[in-house]
């Protein structure tokens, strides 16, 4: 069991099945149809994601153009309270455009029903979902990802970009914290933060 930063962590998914579920989201994104796709990677927990999954979009064949939005969901420790907020926007216009929106969790899905939506108040022609993971269960309002990595258990990951008060982004796993529920983790959270944070 790997140990980090003084704790123990399970992994969940491991470099290798995520890099091969990599590419067959790939090759579903490809089945899909998108026309002049622009993938926008919502930062900064998809940002390993991102890039492993436009490198597996090229191994298939396709060719999009890539952006950046970075986003904002008011926390209090691990849990959501609602808000979202813009914190950095994409530069390109994407009236007519067939737009991906690649993050690292579905959860609420308040941030991806935001950036959704945002694309299509915008004039999107298209806007696909895809995830690494989905804790499945936990939405507070009715939204499907079209593209789904793994349906994870309803704990706290961390690894592969997703973090605990950034920190573990840098984990090429995704893992659990063990000896911990996500109560503790918050607990831990807050006492780097003292209080509450925005997580992305
Ligand atoms: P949602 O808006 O509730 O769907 O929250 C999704 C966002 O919360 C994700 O993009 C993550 O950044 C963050 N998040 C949710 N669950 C976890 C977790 O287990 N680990 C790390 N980040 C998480
Ligand atoms: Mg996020």
């Amino acid at each position: 069991m790997p140990r980090i930063r003084g704790r123990n962590l399970s992994v969940l998914y491991d470099p290798a099945e995520i890099a091969a579920r990599n590419i067959e989201l790939a090759e579903e994104v490809a089945t899909a149809g998108y026309v002049d796709l622009l993938v926008v990677s919502i930062l900064k927990g998809s940002f390993i994601f991102a890039a492993d999954l436009i490198r597996a979009l090229h191994a298939v064949g396709l060719a999009p153009e890539v952006e950046f939005l970075s986003l904002s969901s008011y926390r209090s420790g691990t849990r959501s309270t609602g808000e979202v907020a813009v914190l950095r926007d994409i530069d390109t216009d994407v009236t007519d455009r067939d737009v991906l929106l690649v993050d690292d969790i579905l959860e609420s899905g308040r941030t991806l029903a935001f950036a959704r939506n945002l694309m299509l108040s915008r004039g999107a022609h298209r806007v696909g979902i895809a995830v690494l993971l989905e804790k499945p269960g936990k939405l507070a309002q009715p939204l499907q990802a079209d593209h789904i990595g793994f349906s994870s258990p309803d704990r706290f990951v961390v690894g592969y970009g997703m973090d605990v008060a950034h920190a573990f982004r840098e984990l090429p796993f995704v893992g659990v914290i063990e000896g911990d529920g996500p109560e503790d983790v918050a607990i831990d959270v807050s006492i780097v933060t003292e209080g509450s944070q925005k997580q992305d």
